[in-house]
């Protein structure tokens, strides 16, 4: 495709429009207010892009529509919670829908073709939300009271808690099927739910920003301190835990029990639940890989 990025003229450019010892040179290039250059830029190109961009916002409105749909599920909780006094395992909720360009770079980096069905065969992320809880059994909580709901569908489950990423990467992943109800019916949508611990979270935006910053050719000196860093956060995690439970008093027993029973069961609960909720849905060949996958804490 050619470059059809609109820029303000350069330095040359402004230079004609305003001779040497005319007034105010610097405001000819400011981006605003200077000149533009549109004749050179090929009009059907950019007609193009403009067709492939309004598809693909049209394409990613059921998605929008998903992340509203899973965001006033967790809303509910949250204010639930808040009402009844009961503990509240969430922290915040974040959620992100795919641009376009990202979509479009994905795409040509796996070298599929841009066809909307293929996206979203393709594409798992167009539907983000991550969940940030204060203690590791939260996150095995919201995960159960999330897709307690009969309109929720475990499409797969990846437990980075269970068994941590090489880098130290922890946390927990879903993709959930949710209907979004169109004028012409519903439409089954996929989103991405990750939940995870604040120091997960610390850790994981960090980690993201240094392979950012070093375009994924990262010193070994500072991997080491990730990994270090990872320890800590999970050792941070763990401690907390403790103290969360010696502190709740009354709930203490309950607490006990969610924190050993949960972690440890959630691995096979999750598995169960998915399948079971697979196979109303007929799919349940793609999901016995979760099965199995967590049963021996591989992610899937
Ligand atoms: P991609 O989204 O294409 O990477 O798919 P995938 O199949 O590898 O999915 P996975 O569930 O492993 O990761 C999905 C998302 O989790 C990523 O887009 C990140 O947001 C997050 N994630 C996974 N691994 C890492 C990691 O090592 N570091 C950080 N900071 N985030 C990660
Ligand atoms: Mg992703």
């Amino acid at each position: 495709m050619t470059d059809s990025t609109i820029r303000p003229r350069s330095d040359d450019a402004a230079d004609e429009a305003h001779p040497p010892g005319s007034a105010n040179r610097a405001d000819a290039v400011h981006p605003l207010t200077g000149p533009i250059d549109l004749s050179q830029i090929d009009i059907s190109a950019i007609e193009g892009r403009r067709e492939v961009l309004d598809g693909l916002t049209r394409f990613l409105m059921p998605y929008k529509f998903a992340i509203d749909e899973v965001m006033t599920k967790l809303r509910i909780l949250q204010e639930e919670f808040t009402q009844t006094g009961e503990y509240n395992p969430i922290e915040h909720v974040s959620s992100r829908l795919k641009d376009p360009d990202s979509i479009i770079e994905k795409m040509q980096r796996r070298g599929v073709p841009l066809r909307t069905e293929l996206v979203r065969e393709t594409i798992t992320d167009i539907a983000g939300v991550r969940v940030v809880c204060a203690f590791v059994s939260d996150v095995y909580r919201v995960f159960e009271l999330l897709t307690a709901h009969d309109d929720v569908t475990v499409y797969q489950v990846k437990d980075y808690i269970a068994k941590p990423k090489e880098n130290g990467y922890r946390s927990l992943h879903l993709l959930l099927e949710v209907p979004v109800f169109l004028s012409s019916g519903p439409v089954q949508t996929i989103v991405e739910v990750q939940i995870r611990t604040i120091a997960m979270d610390f850790w994981a935006s960090l980690e993201h920003k240094i392979y950012y910053k070093y375009d994924r050719e990262v010193p070994a000196e500072l991997l080491q301190g990730l990994h270090d860093a990872a320890d800590q956060a999970c050792r941070l995690d763990s401690t907390m835990e403790w103290l969360h439970i010696t502190i709740r008093g009354s709930d203490r027993d309950t607490l006990v029990r969610r924190s050993t029973d949960t972690v440890a069961r959630s691995a096979s609960a999750l598995a169960a639940r998915a399948l079971e909720t697979a196979e109303a849905k007929d799919r349940a060949p793609a999901l016995r890989s979760v099965d199995s996958a967590l049963r021996s804490g591989d992610p899937v």
